[in-house]
């Protein structure tokens, strides 16, 4: 995995990034407006907010799988910070009130201290994934400009966390990943996508006019993508080992 390359990313990442006009005049239909407090403000504490780390007890082995994967973990981490700071103008202007404890995120983070840093790493792309699903149709249908600037901000960052996920499970899985860790992949899919869609997040999207189909074709869609091009990475990387085997034949 290119470290390096990905430090340089985040670092170039932080520059240059355009503030959404959060004075800007705000005009909502009352029950959009309190839906979208409500969803905001938990997204608020779930993407940066609370502690914004690797929080396994094994963490550290991660940190130090490579040399400056600790630099790079904790850029990746500021930058979901950063999401929370633009979150918190975003309930600010929504008239929101914001969460700083809630069930979910408890369980959150019960789940990824107790089954090791693997298991978070997988719970985080997941959750990357299905929040990208969740930024595209508030982006989509919440007609608010700085809203909107907002969800496309997060949403560009959020790309490239889902490709700096695929890298470094390329490394560590040259041949793709194992069909026990697939599995896991699309069952947490599904039910991290159920959870939100059954709580806040999805009574925020039906009011702004989302349908359960669009939301779940987009979340299927974010794990399939993710899924084919660990594929093809997987090809390219085995094509390239049965090129150089057929160099070591005499002839
Ligand atoms: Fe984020
Ligand atoms: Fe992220």
């Amino acid at each position: 995995m290119n470290i390096k390359a990905w430090i340089e990313h985040f670092e170039r990442n932080r520059l240059h990034r355009t503030e959404p006009k959060w004075g800007a005049p705000f005009a909502m239909d009352e029950g959009k407006r309190a839906a979208l407090a409500r969803s905001l403000a938990e997204y608020q504490l779930g993407d940066g907010g609370g502690e914004c780390k690797l929080v396994a007890r094994d963490a550290h082995l991660f940190r130090a799988s490579q040399r400056d994967m600790d630099r790079l973990v904790d850029l990746w981490f500021s930058e979901e910070r950063e999401h929370s700071r633009l979150l918190s103008h975003a309930v600010k202007r929504v008239r929101g009130t914001p969460v700083t404890d809630s069930f979910a995120m408890r369980l959150f983070y019960a789940c990824r201290r107790t089954f090791g840093v693997q298991f978070e790493m997988l719970v985080l792309l997941v959750v990357e994934i299905v929040s990208t699903a969740y930024y595209r149709l508030i982006r989509k249908y919440v007609r608010d400009e700085p809203l909107e600037a907002m969800c496309k901000l997060i949403l560009r960052d959020e790309a490239r966390h889902i490709d700096f996920h695929r890298d470094r499970l390329i490394a560590r899985m040259p041949h793709g990943p194992t069909p026990a860790w697939a599995a896991m992949f699309f069952f947490l899919g599904e039910a991290c996508a159920t959870f939100l869609w059954i709580g806040k997040n999805g009574r925020c999207l039906r009011v702004l006019g989302t349908s359960r189909a669009e939301f779940f074709c987009h979340v299927r869609r974010g794990l399939a993508t993710f899924s084919s091009s660990c594929e093809s990475c997987a090809v390219i990387f085995e094509a390239s080992e049965n090129a150089g085997a057929s160099d070591l034949l005499p002839g």
